[in-house]
Parts: C-alpha cells; sequence; structure tokens
C-alpha cells in the first residue's frame, strides 16, 4: 500500500503568500507606511502572544467568548494569540507613560487570529494596520486620525465617490438606550451587541432578539429605528439624547466641512463598534460598491485602555485597517498595480566557462541596486529565455565570447523587442533610466 501523503493544504482561513502574493502584500504595507509616516506616526511592534486577561478586560464577548486561539502554556498560564492590537498598544504605551513624549502616535502592521467562519472578507488570520494617537483630548485627534484615513485610500489612487466613512458617538447609544428607551446597563449591552450584528440577520431575527431583551417595551424597535435612521438636523428629537452630545457632533462635521472632508464622511448612528473599550467617537469606512459589505477599517476613540495598567489615564484614538478588505476594495476598483518582477534583469548561461565574467556584471549591477538574477548552469538558449519571461523579467544581458572579448555586454529589452550591444556603463544607465520610469 502506497504511503498516506500530507495534505499540502493550508490551515483553513489562512493564506500562503507565494512570491506573486508576497509582492502585493508588500506594495500594500509600503503604501500604508508612506502615507502613516508622512503623518509623523512612528512603528512599533509587540508580541504574538499575550495573556488572556489583557482581552477578558475590555476586548469583548464575541471575540473572547468564540474567536480567540488561547490554551494553557507549559508553565500553567492563560495565553491567546492576539485577535487585536489595541490592548497590546494600550499596555506597551503604559509601560513608559511617563517617558513617552505626547501626542504619541504610533503604528503597526500586525498579523492577527481569529476563529471565525471565514467568507469575502473575512478570514481567520489577516493583517492589520494599526495607527492610533494617545494624549489629545479635543476632537483634532479625530479629524487627524479620519484624514489620514482617507489619504491612505487615495494614496492606492481611491476615487473620492469609491467609499464612506461613518461616524457615531458612543455616548448617542448611551444616552438613547439609558434615558430614552430606560434600559438597565445589561440590557442596553445586549442589544447594542445585537445591532452590532443586525446587518448579518434577518431583520425578523433582529426583532425577535430586540423583543426578548426588552420584553415590556413595544415601542422599543420602532424608536430604535428612529435613533439609527437619523440625522443630525433631527438628533435632538431623539428621546434621551443631551445637548452636549448634540454639540459634539455638531462641531466635528462643522470642521470636517472647513477640512474639506465632509462630502465623504456621514453622521451615522448605526456604527455601533463591538469592543467595549469605545468611549468617544467611533466609526468605520465601507466600499460603496455592493460587492464588498464588511467594513475597510473600524476604530473609534478609547478613555479607559490606559487606566487597566496604571493609575493615569490617556485617551487614545485610532483605527484598524484590514488587508483582506482592503486588497478586495482594491480589486473591486481595479486599483491593484501590475506588480511583476520587471526590474530584474537576467543574465543567461551561455557558456560553462562565462561563469565569472557573468559574475562580475552581475555583482556590478547589484552594487547600482539593480536586482541580477544570474544563471548557474549553461542550457539551450530557448529554455533559458523561456525562464525569464515566466519570471517576467524585461532586460536580458548577454554575455557571450564577443562580448567578454571587447568589454561589451548585449541588453535585449523583451517589452521593447529590441537588442543593442554597448559598454556596461551604458547598459547599466539605460536600465536605470527605464527602471525609474
Ligand atoms: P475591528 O473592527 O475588529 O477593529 O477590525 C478592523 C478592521 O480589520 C475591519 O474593519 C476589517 O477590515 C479587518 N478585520 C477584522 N477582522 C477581520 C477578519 N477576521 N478577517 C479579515 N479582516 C478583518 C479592531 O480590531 C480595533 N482593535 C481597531 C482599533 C485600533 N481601534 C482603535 N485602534
Amino acid at each position: 500500500m502506497k504511503e498516506k501523503k500530507l495534505t499540502t493544504e493550508n490551515y483553513k482561513g489562512t493564506r500562503d503568500f507565494f512570491p506573486e502574493d508576497m509582492r502585493i502584500r508588500n506594495y500594500l504595507f509600503s503604501i500604508m507606511k508612506q502615507v502613516v509616516r508622512s503623518y509623523g506616526y512612528e512603528e512599533y511592534d509587540g508580541p504574538m502572544l499575550e495573556s488572556l486577561d489583557l482581552y477578558r478586560a475590555k476586548t469583548g464577548e464575541e471575540i473572547v467568548g468564540k474567536q480567540i486561539y488561547d490554551f494553557v502554556d507549559k508553565g500553567g498560564r492563560e495565553v491567546a494569540i492576539r485577535p487585536e492590537m489595541t490592548p497590546t498598544v494600550a499596555r506597551m504605551v503604559a509601560s513608559r507613560l511617563r517617558e513617552l513624549p505626547r501626542p504619541i502616535r504610533w503604528f503597526s502592521i500586525p498579523n492577527l487570529w481569529r476563529y471565525e467562519q471565514p467568507g469575502h472578507g473575512r478570514l481567520r488570520e489577516h493583517w492589520q494596520l494599526n495607527v492610533d494617537i494617545f494624549g489629545v483630548n479635543h476632537h483634532a485627534a479625530e479629524l487627524e486620525i479620519f484624514s489620514l484615513a482617507c489619504d491612505i485610500l487615495f494614496a492606492f489612487g481611491a476615487p473620492r465617490n469609491s467609499f464612506r466613512l461613518k461616524v457615531s458617538h458612543r455616548s448617542l447609544l448611551d444616552e438613547f438606550f439609558q434615558n430614552g428607551l430606560k434600559l438597565k446597563p445589561e440590557q442596553a449591552h445586549d442589544v447594542s451587541k445585537i445591532l452590532d450584528k443586525k446587518s448579518k440577520i434577518t431583520q425578523d431575527e433582529y426583532v425577535s432578539m430586540v423583543q426578548k431583551v426588552v420584553p415590556n417595551n413595544n415601542d422599543a424597535v420602532t424608536l430604535i429605528d428612529q435613533f439609527l435612521n437619523s440625522n443630525i438636523a433631527n438628533l435632538k428629537e431623539i428621546p434621551g439624547i443631551s445637548e452636549d452630545s448634540y454639540q459634539k457632533i455638531q462641531s466635528l462635521f462643522s470642521d470636517l466641512e472647513s477640512l474639506g472632508l465632509r462630502d465623504i464622511i456621514d453622521f451615522d448612528p448605526s456604527v455601533v463598534r463591538g469592543f467595549d473599550y469605545y468611549t468617544g467617537f467611533i466609526f468605520e469606512i465601507f466600499d460603496t460598491s455592493p460587492k464588498n459589505k464588511r467594513s475597510l477599517y473600524g476604530g473609534g476613540r478609547y478613555d479607559n485602555l490606559i487606566g487597566l495598567f496604571s493609575h493615569e489615564e490617556l485617551s487614545g484614538t485610532g483605527f484598524g485597517l484590514g488587508d483582506v478588505t482592503l486588497l478586495n476594495f482594491l480589486q473591486t476598483h481595479n486599483l491593484v498595480p501590475n506588480l511583476s518582477n520587471e526590474n530584474t534583469v537576467f543574465i543567461p548561461l551561455l557558456d560553462e566557462t562565462f561563469f565569472l565574467s557573468c559574475q562580475t556584471i552581475a555583482k556590478e549591477f547589484r552594487k547600482h541596486g539593480i536586482p541580477v538574477d544570474q544563471a548557474l548552469v549553461s542550457q539551450k538558449m530557448g529554455k533559458q529565455l523561456s525562464y525569464a519571461e515566466k519570471k517576467g523579467y524585461r532586460w536580458i544581458l548577454l554575455l557571450g565570447e564577443d562580448e567578454i572579448a571587447k568589454n561589451l555586454v548585449t541588453l535585449k529589452d523583451m517589452q521593447e523587442r529590441s537588442q543593442e550591444t554597448f559598454s556596461l556603463e551604458v547598459a547599466l544607465q539605460k536600465v536605470n533610466e527605464q527602471t525609474k520610469k
């Protein structure tokens, strides 16, 4: 009987990144980093494993109860693979609270793990750009974070009408539940979890879930609908909403107008956010194409996370942008560039005895920052050219007996379908010029 082989399939909900996928991932990360750094944010990183307690405190029951990958280590400690980065960044900031100059502007692109049912825009392992600013109590932090979030999409070439940023404030929901619907804290908590899930369930399921939590209020569903559909103009008519909360929204949106962002940002009280730590403005960014329903970004202000580790409180505001949802967005809007290997120069080996001469030339190109793939065994020219074509190389550097004797190289441009013999310096210059284009 034949020996059973192991599967080459990757674990459910994860991705193998082959070189062509890695080129895309690196492209995504490089644009993200470029924009975030242009706002003065500095990169940090943390461990993939944290104590489970870190998430028990404020991450919320959906993730901690159902989605977290956790285990007990050999020393009996309860450990979790990070499902999100916010508790880690809060822990790290709290550990140096006194030393760090404020405001603290940090970013990171961690891989995160959640035991989810994989689907479009939803995997078990994803990478997430996290951008957070700490120590700014004014909504200037939100203005910066929103403008940075939009600039990332613009840097990928996104048209203004391809996405929308939707904002609400936690106090609206709190006041409406507490003073408008007169819910007890546990009921308010349960209804907010139902609202967070609303887009993923049917209307009937939604209504029966709300009625189960609020059995003695027949108007609850109607009032919640009124709240969810409210706008800035009629927000004051919603029962329970205070003048203070209304002013917060009003003033943020008037500044967004001055910033020139009002046309892509909506006030939307249906933004709930599933995490327990948010205390202020909360927001999400959505693709306007109905193909991508899942949010690209999710974020908000959290005032009490640092306080889990320290006697001092420090307000943080930030977001997570997922690589899976971003790529879906870019693909939907035809914004993924053709990322080939074309800048690499290929040097075929026409005869074993030319190997050292080829190597000298390869070194010279590499010294000038041009990547070179040098053939290591001599094969028929056709085979070597077909290899270069499959790899997507544009440049082929031919070194034959004649070229070596005269100190020249023949440069073949696969894109232009041309070929010319030059001195090494001219060949270098030609490749360099074309590459910069
Ligand atoms: P989140 O809403 O859970 O927020 O995630 C942010 C974004 O990450 C989502 O909008 C989505 O694009 C992506 N994402 C989340 N889960 C998955 C998944 N299973 N598969 C693919 N993409 C996913 C947070 O994690 C907050 N900690 C963000 C934050 C940072 N808030 C303040 N600072």
